[in-house]
């Protein structure tokens, strides 16, 4: 066999197969709503695209440092001291190929074979599979949509063996779009301390949050976890930079120098041009983040009302990112013409033949009673998503 069990063992995505058929769909002229999106459908802002194209201008198109051009940590440094009071110096940061990457490293970093980590569910897909590539252990929590997908410290204690070494958390969360208020993450935090887990906190959506909630970095939650604690955010979802792939990961020296030592064997420095574009979007003026996020929480107050009107359908209200995931348990067993709906899986897949609306089943997030549904489109695209969501659900029998 040349497949390595590794390999094996990984969940083909349950989602390409929706999104495969959506494209076949659009390529016929079909004109498909996509709310399948994972990227915010703002453009790359023009000063870091000026920034990317000088990089190319003045040649700066070869190796770099392996973790990270000094001046981006620094920029990055400047960040997170000014937007959380968090002091990190150059040797504690490491910047990757994008935050998928920055997670992998540190799990690599840090996880032996047969060690358990704890992955709340619903889960963003990577975080499992991730685990299972380096022949950890990935050990789900099952968090409640009445508790608004938050795990509780009794859920995370009970799920803490002698193999335990690590928790993953993410917040805000995708798929859920529900974030932990700061004493629901010390509450949490508390366990993982007790217990000495180290703790990735996947933070990537932490300058897309509304109104109504504070977003605090995990350190800043609760200082004592400093040492066994990494923060991973990056350029990604805040500056619509998803094609540049930066990724970053603020941590102890031991651990990010360990994840230096993986990365240089394995892809050696980000892109060389995205690092001096990510430079520009980390120190630019960042009040255009604001006037983003207040266009994502029009669109979220829409969708969340117009969304609980679909009978059927019951979506919380998120406090990040740019998801919403509804409960669609009870059409479950409700049948149309071409046969029953079993999943959220066929419903989604009913719902793009039907409606022409693409959305991700919630099977692939460890939560087959749910929907996701991306705003990031525009209101015109969502107004008529709904309307036609609508409208096929009604046709249900
Ligand atoms: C929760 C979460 N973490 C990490 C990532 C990956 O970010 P990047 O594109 O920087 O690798 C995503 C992207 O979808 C995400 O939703």
């Amino acid at each position: 066999m040349i497949l390595s069990e590794f390999v094996n063992q990984l969940e083909p995505s349950l989602t390409l197969k929706i999104s495969a058929k959506a494209k076949d769909m659009k390529r016929q002229g079909i004109s498909v709503i996509d709310f399948s999106v994972g990227e915010p459908d703002f453009l790359t802002p023009d000063n870091v695209k000026s920034a990317g194209i000088e990089a190319i201008k003045q040649n700066y198109t070869k190796y770099t440092q392996s973790d990270g051009i000094p001046e981006l940590k620094q920029a990055i440094i400047a960040r997170l001291k000014e937007d959380d009071n968090l002091v990190y110096e150059p040797k504690e940061i490491i910047v990757s190929t994008g935050a998928k990457t920055s997670i992998y490293l540190a799990l690599a970093a840090t996880i032996n074979p047969g060690e358990g980590v704890i992955v709340p569910k619903p889960y963003w897909v990577s975080y499992p599979e991730q685990v299972k590539l380096l022949g950890g252990h990935p050990v789900t929590v099952d968090t409640k949509e009445s508790n608004n997908f938050v795990m509780t410290p009794d859920e995370l204690a009970q799920k803490i063996d002698d193999r335990t070494k690590a928790v993953i958390l993410n917040n805000p969360s995708n798929p859920t779009g529900s974030a932990y208020t700061p004493e629901q993450l010390y509450a949490v935090l508390q366990i993982a301390h007790k217990h000495k887990l180290f703790i990735i906190s996947d933070e990537i959506y932490s300058k897309i949050t509304y109104q109504d909630y504070v977003f605090k970095r995990v350190v800043s939650v609760m200082p004592e976890i400093k040492s066994h604690a990494v923060i991973i955010d990056g350029a990604s979802k805040a500056y619509s930079m998803t094609g540049w792939r930066i990724g970053y990961t603020a941590g102890p020296e031991n651990i990010i120098q360990a994840m230096k030592k993986i990365q240089d064997h394995v892809t050696s420095n980000p892109v060389s041009i995205s690092q001096k574009a990510a430079l520009e979007a980390f120190s630019c003026d960042q009040s255009f983040l604001n006037e983003r996020t207040m266009e994502f929480q029009k669109r979220r107050d829409y969708l969340v009302q117009a969304i609980n009107k679909i009978p059927g359908m019951k979506a919380n209200t998120p406090q990040g990112a740019f998801y919403l995931f509804p409960n669609v348990k009870s059409l479950i067993n409700r049948k149309h013409p071409n046969g029953t709906i079993r999943s959220s899986l066929d419903l989604c897949d009913y719902l793009l033949e039907k409606a022409h609306v693409a959305l991700v089943p919630g099977e692939g997030f460890g939560a087959s009673d749910n929907i996701r549904i991306s705003f990031a489109t525009s209101m015109d695209n969502l107004q008529e998503g709904v309307r036609r969501i609508a409208s096929a659900i009604e046709q249900l029998q």
